[in-house]
């Protein structure tokens, strides 16, 4: 049966992410200046999905803004809040049931950003009569993941969740299609975990355990789950490098020296004395004087650069940087301020900071 369903996950707490994802839902985080989840929905859309339904916390209403019903692809997006908040992978599409009915169906992590598509795995569970489809990736620090694991003859066997000693470099990644009894026959007879979750990496093992049809694929490309600020700035920076830079403004600009694939948003100014080293997305209504961008940076709209020269960083909308510093590997938070100090005649700096954030002067 053709796969037409997916569910993707959009609660959870997101601490790692703190202080940035403490006044913005982290699946809306930009990556080159589209949310996060965007390009989760946009691989399912390529992969045949037609309807999806994304999970919020309790009470969000972010995603519903931001995402709409899904007539900008041309599918049906539905949302379902996660009664009693974040409980694991497998409590979101527990949670989920009602709406698979008897159909299998997708499970995408919105926070696994890909290279490739999903295309052929959703080909394969098609073609190999699969109770469930797994999607791998080589990784250099699997202790951070699910893990599969492969008995001498090279079969899949079980899946372990975060092994202090993986067995290989391999993680499951968040990409995974399930028939739709075996699933939750599979969440009846699993529990918590030590975290308190239902671990999604239970299911597969279940299923494992009970002779069920699982097969994998490995991911073509690379894949990146973006959990901490470092994953995010890396998968902004693999995105950058293959963006494809069509809606360009950036030939209007004369009067400044760019260099490389640069998107620039309508109704930014660019004053004298402005260096863009591609790849760079700058988003509309943005000032910029006086300043080196680049290269690896987006840009969200609104915001002023002025003195600064930034690299690979994130800059969310209406941020104002506006100092003689060098900025790099640095995630910039809406309507930040980063400016010269105005007593010049003291020493030290001045700051109004949130909680857990992360400076380094
Ligand atoms: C979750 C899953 C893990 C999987 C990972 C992929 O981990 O539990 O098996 O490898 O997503 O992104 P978490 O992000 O909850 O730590």
């Amino acid at each position: 049966m053709r796969i037409r369903k997916a569910i993707l996950t959009g609660g959870g707490r997101a601490t790692r992410l703190h202080p940035i994802t403490t006044t913005i839902n982290k699946h809306l985080l930009p990556l080159a200046n589209k949310p996060m989840i965007f390009h989760a929905i946009e691989k399912a859309v390529e992969a045949g999905i037609e309807e999806i339904y994304i999970n919020t916390n309790p009470g969000e209403d972010s995603l519903r803004q931001n995402i709409g019903d899904g007539g900008h692809w041309g599918i049906k997006i539905k949302f379902f809040e996660q009664t009693g908040g974040p409980q694991g992978i497998a409590h979101v599409v527990k949670q989920a049931e009602r709406f698979i009915g008897d159909d299998p169906f997708m499970f995408y992590l919105s926070d696994n950003v890909l290279l490739g598509g999903v295309v052929d795995m959703v080909k394969e569970f098609n073609s190999g009569n699969h109770d469930c489809m797994l999607a791998l990736s080589k990784v250099n620090d699997p202790e951070r993941f699910g893990v599969p694991v492969f008995d001498d003859s090279g079969r899949l066997v079980d899946v372990w969740e975060k092994p202090d000693t993986p067995p290989n470099n391999y993680a499951v990644t968040g990409i995974y299609i399930y028939g739709p009894e075996v699933f939750f026959e599979a969440y009846e007879n699993i529990e918590k975990s030590d975290r308190g979750e239902y671990e999604i990496s239970s299911i597969h093992s279940h299923f494992l355990k009970t002779g069920k049809k699982v097969g994998y694929k490995e991911i073509t490309g690379w894949w990146k789950d973006t959990g901490k600020p470092a994953d995010l700035l890396i998968a902004s920076k693999l995105l950058l490098d293959k963006f494809d830079f069509n809606n360009n403004q950036a030939q209007n600009y004369d009067n400044c020296d760019i260099k490389g694939n640069v998107e620039i948003g309508i109704g930014t100014k660019i004053a004298e004395n402005v260096k863009i080293i591609g790849p760079v997305i700058i988003g509309a209504n943005c000032v910029l004087e006086d300043c080196t961008i680049g290269p690896y940076v987006s840009l969200g709209q609104g915001s002023t650069v002025k003195k600064a020269k930034i690299n690979d960083s994130i800059i969310l909308e209406n941020a104002n940087i506006d100092c003689e510093k060098r900025i790099f590997e640095s995630l910039i938070g809406k309507g930040a301020n980063l400016v010269k100090r105005s007593q010049t005649d003291v020493e030290g700096h001045k700051m109004i900071i949130g909680d857990k954030t992360i400076i380094e002067i």
